[in-house]
């Protein structure tokens, strides 16, 4: 049985988009060629102790040498749509227009030239988790000044390739570079500020991406016709035991300190959901907690935040049971505030990394539920996947299962939920450096050997069967 003839394809619309995604410092390697300035992940992967085996990004799958090849899998895809982000400080070296990389700049040029002069769609991340390094000396997200220079960096972008990219993600998952950067210190910048600093962060990524979706509406849009998101990651959450209310309860507080903390302001009301707010306030009460209010306000006399999306950016990858977690007074943390408990069910196979339970009908609810809570978005999938770990099996029959389970799950959330999904992008195009697990985590529908400078890609078999669904769908419509 194949996926290709498992997955009815003729649920999905001509103009679906079928895709992969990567980003910049998982893939490009060449750290410090060609004038590209350090970004926080270099500082931090360079931290003895701070990544598998002290793995670092400093070559990885070498795409700035090796974009040809990328080329090439993309095409054996046959994908129509390519998801990638810019190094910010590959195009401006200290994250500020004061200087514009011309090798940056020339290679995003290439990359962006080569897939439209074959009819694939570039979809580009202004900013996937790789600050540049000067800017943190500047007090990075926690300063409101990103505000102004992540517009101008934006601006740049708009004008530099905006004439062939129409598709525009500001930030990826702030949720987790908020709370893994900020709070668990396990991504860069690695710092460990319990129950505030996220917050701030995360507020801060709010305000700069909603400026960047007004300057390209107000200065852009009407020329270059292109779309502007965010993309956010979100697991499903159903209630440990879905007859006790207080289960319940946790079940929706994890999907508003989650997906809502983002969701909410950009697509619902502008603002953080009514349960965060109650919540942190009431504990900064128990706590004492003096020092501002944790959760910041949206202030009247900027732009919006409310409806600064194009249309739905989803990363999906695992589901959750979860349960009231026990109050832990005088706590500060994200995990008190949000006192919610989160276990897994024994049912759902755990690939590659422990926190990835494979769960395919949680996307489908996820779905459905963004539909609901969020005004019937357009959606496009912008991040799925499964890891192996271990011993490279090329033949990965568990990761073609997933894809075909999956891809079910959103035909029929299609065919049934009537939810508006317009594309589906899987992670990853390519075995890649996995923050913090480095390269011993694998979601490529490419393996990369990473023993050999050629760094060569080899499809999995995956990878075949994926493009064997778009093949079947681009023959159908
Ligand atoms: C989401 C992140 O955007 C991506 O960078 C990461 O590799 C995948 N999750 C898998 O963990």
């Amino acid at each position: 049985m194949s996926l290709s003839k498992d997955v009815s394809v003729e649920v999905f619309a001509a103009d679906f988009a079928w895709g992969a995604s990567t980003a910049a410092y998982q893939v490009e390697g060449a750290w410090d060629l060609d004038g590209r300035g350090p970004s926080i992940w270099d500082i931090f992967s360079h931290t003895k102790g701070r990544v598998f085996e002290d793995q670092n990004g400093d070559v990885a799958c070498n795409s700035y040498r090796l974009w040809d090849e990328d080329l090439r899998c993309i095409q054996h895809l046959g994908l129509t749509h390519y998801r990638f982000s810019f190094s910010w400080s590959r195009l401006l070296p200290d994250g500020t227009t004061n200087y514009v990389n011309p090798k940056g700049v020339a290679y995003y040029n290439k990359v962006i030239n080569d897939l439209t002069g074959k009819a694939i769609t570039p979809m580009v991340t202004l900013n996937h988790f790789d600050l540049p390094q000067a800017l943190e000396h500047r007090g990075g997200w926690k300063s409101p000044e990103i505000v102004d220079v992540f517009d101008s960096y934006a601006r740049f972008c708009f004008k530099t390739f905006g004439d062939r990219v129409k598709f525009w993600i500001t930030l990826n998952e702030p949720q987790i570079y908020a709370k893994l950067g900020y709070e668990d210190g396990l991504f860069a910048p690695g710092v460990k500020e319990k129950g505030s600093a996220l917050y701030l962060v995360g507020h801060n990524m709010l305000r700069a991406h909603a400026r960047v979706w007004h300057s390209y509406h107000a200065h852009f849009r009407h020329l270059q016709r292109g779309k502007v998101s965010i993309a956010l990651n979100s697991d499903w959450a159903m209630p440990s035991d879905p007859g006790c209310p207080e289960d319940v309860a946790a079940a929706q507080r994890y999907m508003d300190f989650s997906l809502g903390w983002f969701a909410c302001p950009v697509f619902c009301t502008g603002d953080y959901p009514e349960s965060m707010r109650s919540r942190i306030e009431a504990r900064n009460l128990e706590l004492d907690f003096v020092d501002g209010q944790r959760l910041p306000k949206f202030s009247e006399d900027e732009p919006t935040v409310l409806g600064t999306a194009d249309f739905f950016a989803l990363n999906y990858y695992t589901s959750r049971k979860v349960k009231q977690a026990s109050p832990r007074p005088g706590e500060l943390s994200f995990a008190a505030d949000q006192g919610a408990e989160r276990t897994t069910d024994p049912s759902w196979p755990i690939c590659g990394v422990s926190w990835l339970a494979v769960f395919p009908e949680g996307l489908r609810k996820l779905l459905s539920y963004i539909k609901e809570t969020c005004n019937n978005p357009a959606i496009y999938i912008t991040e799925n996947g499964f890891a192996q770990m271990g011993p490279v099996e090329l033949e990965d029959l568990d990761r073609c299962q997933f894809y075909r389970d999956t891809l079910q799950e959103v035909s029929k959330a299609i065919r049934d939920d009537g939810v508006n999904v317009k594309g589906y992008f899987a992670w990853s195009l390519l075995d890649n450096f996995e923050w913090t697990h480095g390269f011993s985590v694998r979601f490529g529908l490419f393996h990369v050997d990473f023993s050999r400078d050629e760094r060569s890609r080899t499809v999995y078999r995956s990878g075949r069967e994926y493009a064997a669904v778009v093949a079947r769908h681009r023959g159908h419509t």
